[in-house]
């Protein structure tokens, strides 16, 4: 008899934004013909820049011909693409990485998903709370104790080290949902910790190019030691555009030790899981993945991060009066406390009935998300523009 992973009967009913989709599609069902403005999910509305449109094409244009055509590339993604991860790394943020040391793959997601299951189920495992439900959902999935640190008003939603010992720590900067960025002495203290209790934190990156002040760190590797303790996860979905596209990056350094493995031996085995689990991005989406990290590339996609930190700035703006709001500084996430302490579900759902603007509720992203709503600047200027005024104008607080 097949027995099935009843680890899975842990888990919410529905992962968060399916369900979001659900409950906005019954009530488009019941209201036919009203619109609906979508800040929800984090997901890009943009076109792609003319320069990456140009390096998909080349990309296409490379498989019609027999001189040029490729098949399976390297799991591990393709030389040139993580060459140029590794200048970018140097010129942008002066950290030196080898291009080996870098993992391409088909989105962060998976790569957050996934990167878990090189290290024992036995280990105890640090989000922060609130935190994107992948984090958790994938060590529950696999069996692992989960220990919340709580992000709140009074830590300026970045968490104190864990008090108690604890083996995996993810941290996500600029953190989704908050859209809290630690400064650099806070993450030092994270990575002095995990050098001294032999823990490995999972940094994830995504949002790091909506980080505009430069004090911030971009990459954990801009703190000492991190090598020796830390892995990265980064993605061209929101820095490019690639939501749809698909495509991110893991860096696992040499210097990392877990347990009392070798330096090199996380790598090797990383690589031992992509070699084994995946067959490489695709050969076209990489070539528009080198067009965006190089300069031209790079200038044009920073336009549109800054056309969707200006989207921030609108909704900030606008719902300064009625809300206690936070983020949309350093990330194109607002965090909003709901009004009166109301319940995040109950809010969301006040939110689609009276302002037909659909955001996601904080309690999605963990116990400490309640009373709390994220909204995502990502979306259209007009559309934004328009869900601020029926918020204003609509919303009874
Ligand atoms: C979000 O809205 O939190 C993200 O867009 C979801 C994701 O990146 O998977």
């Amino acid at each position: 008899m097949a027995t099935i992973n009843s680890n899975y009967n842990k888990l919410k009913a529905g992962y968060l934004f399916p369900e979001i989709a659900r409950r906005t599609k019954e009530f488009q069902e019941k209201n036919p013909g009203v619109e609906i403005m979508r800040l929800g999910i984090g997901n890009t509305t943009e076109p792609l820049a003319p320069h990456v449109i140009e390096g998909l094409h080349r990309g296409v244009d490379k498989l019609a011909k027999v001189e040029t055509y490729t098949g399976y590339g390297d799991e591990q993604g393709n030389t040139s693409l993580r060459k140029a991860i590794a200048e970018a790394y140097k010129s942008r943020l002066n950290v030196t990485l080898e291009p080996t040391e870098i993992f391409i793959s088909d989105g962060a997601k998976c790569d957050s998903a996934n990167i878990q299951t090189i290290f024992g189920t036995n280990n105890i495992v640090a989000v922060q709370d609130p935190a994107y439900p992948v984090y958790v959902d994938t060590n529950i999935i696999a069996g692992r104790e989960i220990v919340y640190m709580p992000c709140n008003e009074k830590n300026y939603f970045f968490p104190e080290i864990p008090s108690v010992k604890v083996d995996l720590i993810y941290l996500c900067s600029p953190n989704n949902p908050t859209g809290a960025v630690p400064t650099r002495q806070e993450l030092y203290e994270f990575v002095k910790y995990a050098k001294q209790n032999k823990a490995v934190i999972i940094f994830d990156a995504a949002y790091s190019e909506y980080i505009s002040n430069p004090s911030l760190p971009k990459s954990i590797y801009e703190i000492d030691g991190a090598k020796e303790c830390a892995i990265e996860v980064n993605s061209f979905s929101k820095s490019a555009g690639f939501t749809g596209v698909r495509l991110g990056f893991t860096i696992v350094p040499y210097a990392l030790v877990a347990e009392d493995t070798t330096a090199g031996r996380v790598n090797q085995m990383w690589n031992r899981r992509q070699t084994t689990f995946f067959n490489g991005a695709s050969n076209i989406v990489q070539e528009g993945g080198l067009s965006a990290m190089d300069a031209t590339g790079y200038v044009q996609n920073m336009d549109t991060v800054r056309y969707y930190m200006e989207n921030a700035r609108i909704i900030r703006h606008g719902l300064m009066d009625k809300f206690v709001v936070y983020g949309g500084k350093d990330a194109p996430f607002l965090w909003v406390k709901t009004p009166n302490g109301m319940d995040s579900w109950k809010f969301f759902d006040k939110m689609l009935e009276e302002a037909h603007v659909v955001i996601t509720p904080g309690s999605g992203f963990g116990p400490s998300g309640e009373g709390f709503f994220r909204v995502s600047a990502f979306g259209h200027r007009s559309n934004v523009e328009k869900a601020v005024v029926s918020i204003q104008k609509n919303l009874r607080v």
